[in-house]
Order: C-alpha cells, then sequence, then structure tokens
C-alpha cells in the first residue's frame, strides 16, 4: 500500500513595488478623498508600478525567489510553477513560463490559471493534490497582479481599489498530516459581467473603438460584487471548517481576500471571529486580486501570527464570479532566523545563473539557424547539422 501523501507549505515571499500611491495622491487625479475611501473601503495607500520594467512576471520572480530561499530549495527542485492572475504580461505565452524562465526552474511546467481574486486558493489546492496525488514534489504557486495597467485612471469607482504586487508560495510533499486539509472551489458565471475587462478577448478584440471606449479598462458593478462578497466569505468559512472536521473556533487565522474592510468585518462578525484571529492588511496594499492572499499569508508569518499546527482559513472571491476558500494546518516551524549567508550567497548565484541562462538560450535558438543554415542543406553544414541534430536528440534533455 502506497503511504498518504501531504503537501505543506515550505517556502513564502512578497514582492511589492517601491511606489506607493495614497489616497491623497488620488485626490489629484480623480474627484475623491481620503475620507470616503478609507471609510467605504479600509484603504489608505497602494503600491503601484513606476515603470514598464516592472511587470506581473517580474513581482512574480521576485516572490518566488524569496519562497524558495525560505524552502531552502533551487530551482531546479521545482516540479511546477503555476501563476494566478488576471493581468499577465501576455495572453500568450503565460507569467508561469516567464518566471519559470528567469527562476531558471529548468525542470518545471508551468502554467496561468484564471480565477480571479480566487485564483491563489484556486492554485494552492490544485498544487496540493498534484502533491498528494504522486505528481510532484515541490510546487510553486503565485498570485501576481498589475491593476494598476488594467484600471481606468478616469473611474473614481474603481481606480482609488486595487493595487499591484505578487505572493508566492512552495508547497512541498511531507509525510505527516498538514497543509491543506479541505477545500471549497465555487463558480457562478452568472455574475460574469458585475467584474470583467470587456475587451482584449476573443469575442471582443482590440480594435479603435474598444480603446476610445475603455472597454480595455476593469469594470465592475460595486454593490453587486459587495453583496456576493459578504454571504459568500462567511458560507465558504463555514463549508470549508466543516469539511475539515473543524469548529469555527479551533480557526487560529482567517486569511480573507484584502479587498474592502467592511466585507472583511461583516464576514467576521457574522463567523464570531474576533480581531485577533484575523489578519486585514487592505489598508496598504489595496485589492491585490489574486496576490492579496498570499501577500497577507507573507506579513502574517512575519508578524508572527502564525506557528506550527496553527490551523488556517484563506477565502477569496472575485471576478467568474469565483469563490474559494481552503483550510490548512500549518506543518513547519516558521524560521526565526534568515537563511545563513552561504546559503543565501549559493541561492543569489543560482538565478544570478538563471538571468544568463536565458539569453544564452535565445543566442543558441538564433546562432544555431544562422552557423548552421536550415535543416535539409546538402552541402557540409547541412551534414553537420544533421549530426549535430542527430547527437542533440539523443543526448539532450528539453529545454535544456
Ligand atoms: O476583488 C473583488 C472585487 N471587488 C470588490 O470586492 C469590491 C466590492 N464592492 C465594494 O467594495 C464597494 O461597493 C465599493 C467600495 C466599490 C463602493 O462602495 P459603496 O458603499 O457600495 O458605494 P456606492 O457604489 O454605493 O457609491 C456611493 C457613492 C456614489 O455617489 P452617489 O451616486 O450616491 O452620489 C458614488 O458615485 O459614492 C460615490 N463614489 C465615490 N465618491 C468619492 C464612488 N466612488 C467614489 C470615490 N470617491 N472614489
Amino acid at each position: 500500500m502506497t503511504a498518504q501523501r501531504y503537501a505543506q507549505v515550505a517556502g513564502w515571499g512578497m514582492c511589492v513595488p517601491e511606489r506607493v500611491l495614497t489616497n491623497h495622491d488620488l485626490e489629484k487625479v480623480v474627484d475623491t478623498n481620503d475620507e470616503w475611501i478609507v471609510s467605504r473601503t479600509g484603504i489608505r495607500e497602494r503600491h503601484v508600478v513606476a515603470n514598464e520594467r516592472e511587470t506581473t512576471s517580474t513581482m512574480a520572480t521576485r516572490a518566488a525567489r524569496a519562497a524558495l530561499m525560505v524552502a531552502d530549495l533551487a530551482p531546479n527542485q521545482i516540479d511546477l510553477v503555476i501563476v494566478a492572475t488576471v493581468t499577465p504580461d501576455h495572453s500568450f505565452p503565460s507569467t508561469a513560463s516567464l518566471v519559470q524562465d528567469a527562476l531558471g526552474a529548468a525542470k518545471a511546467g508551468a502554467f496561468d490559471l484564471s480565477a480571479g481574486c480566487s485564483g491563489f486558493i484556486y492554485g494552492l489546492v490544485l498544487a496540493s493534490g498534484y502533491i498528494s496525488g504522486g505528481y510532484a514534489e515541490h510546487v510553486l504557486v503565485i498570485g501576481a497582479e498589475t491593476l494598476s495597467r488594467i484600471v481606468d485612471w478616469t473611474d473614481r469607482n474603481t481606480c482609488v481599489l486595487f493595487g499591484d504586487g505578487a505572493g508566492a508560495v512552495v508547497l512541498s510533499a511531507a509525510d505527516r498530516p498538514c497543509g491543506v486539509v479541505s477545500s471549497v472551489l465555487g463558480s457562478d458565471g452568472s455574475g460574469g459581467e458585475l467584474l470583467i475587462m470587456p475587451a482584449g478577448g476573443s469575442r471582443c478584440p482590440t480594435s479603435h473603438e474598444t480603446v476610445s471606449n475603455g472597454d480595455h479598462f476593469v469594470k465592475m458593478n460595486g454593490s453587486e460584487v459587495f453583496r456576493f462578497a459578504t454571504q459568500i466569505v462567511p458560507k465558504a468559512t463555514e463549508q470549508v471548517v466543516q469539511k475539515a472536521g473543524w469548529q469555527l473556533g479551533d480557526i487560529s487565522l482567517l486569511i480573507p481576500h484584502q479587498a474592502n474592510s467592511r466585507i472583511i468585518a461583516s464576514a467576521a462578525k457574522r463567523l464570531a471571529i474576533p480581531a485577533e484571529r484575523l489578519f486585514v492588511n487592505v489598508d496598504r496594499y489595496g485589492n491585490t486580486s489574486s496576490a492579496s492572499i498570499p501577500i497577507a499569508l507573507c506579513e502574517a508569518i512575519a508578524a508572527g501570527r502564525v506557528k506550527a499546527g496553527d490551523k488556517l482559513v484563506m477565502v477569496g472571491f472575485g471576478a467568474g464570479l469565483t469563490w474559494a476558500a481552503a483550510a490548512v494546518e500549518w506543518g513547519r516551524p516558521v524560521p526565526t532566523k534568515p537563511q545563513p549567508w552561504l546559503r543565501r550567497t549559493l541561492a543569489s548565484l543560482r538565478f544570478a545563473w538563471a538571468a544568463f541562462r536565458s539569453p544564452g538560450l535565445r543566442l543558441a535558438r538564433h546562432g544555431y539557424d544562422l552557423t548552421l543554415g536550415p535543416e535539409g542543406r546538402e552541402d557540409w553544414r547541412g551534414q553537420l547539422r544533421k549530426r549535430v541534430d542527430a547527437w542533440r536528440r539523443k543526448h539532450q534533455k528539453p529545454g535544456a
């Protein structure tokens, strides 16, 4: 009989852009004020990218490096990279593939996951099942967003709400019960138009008209999403707790999606979760969609609010409409000191190597055809290419 496998959180990391946009900064951009934003949302400031060099993949990569460092893993030990995002660098290739390349995770598969603000939990649950099924040892799950690039900075209904950032965890195989104990994943596509970016997909491809209508920006029916959220967060939390065989009183820390402090407070009240068992940081980051829960998790760990044996519930909701909750039993003690300098140096060298590896692979791909010519030539270059191709087929691993 095969032994039962579990998936524990072995590493975590986050990255937010340095640039901070306060509510007072926004007062200069749209007709709004700090008092309205704080009282209706709890948000005081958010981080936003400062230039085109900062993207979803660059933030995701930095968060992932930090997570690998905590897990003390080399990038080539990762079997799978999942990036949950609604703001990928491109429609394709996936942001996950860009992250895999930037990390030098040469043996990993990679794909993006689109489930709105619930995406990170969807990824966590998927990764956990993949590991417990015996298909992987280590999986990177990342939630990353550059929402500042898809909000309409003239629409006060939405632009004050969102922020940019990334959070990552490494899930690793474990042989004793821990990690994701139960999960709830849900979707109600009939509410799709309540939170949507109408243009840019196959239904409504980008055109001059879609751009002039602003259809490439986030559109949201705030009050409807608010109503949905206040119902679904407590419901999904109750369901996931019941599936785990826990009581609500067993929850050590509830980490809800950070969209609005009123939604969080309403859910906490209904669930009778006191402030000391609730994590809130929406005031400093705004709504970072799929990044909000992993960022909150990292901050909760840094604040000493997570320890081995704790029972965590993470719960999200968002575009789709989707919702997701995971009950997680924390397996590992949280390290109190950073990794020794030798390990940190080694990790930095690996990341530096990845930075060379990627352009090297690109150069090799172009240089190969340039020097040996296309396939099928009859001259000496063609003959040489035939031999090299045969050798490569025999010896090289894909992606190497
Ligand atoms: O990640 C998941 C996705 N999103 C969410 O979870 C968002 C869920 N919804 C919400 O958080 C809230 O509905 C909002 C924060 C978006 C809005 O709060 P609300 O209490 O539902 O306000 P409202 O939409 O009912 O608007 C009230 C008023 C309106 O003025 P009138 O029509 O009553 O004169 C708005 O025009 O507030 C006005 N308003 C603003 N005023 C100042 C809307 N945005 C602003 C603003 N500054 N930024």
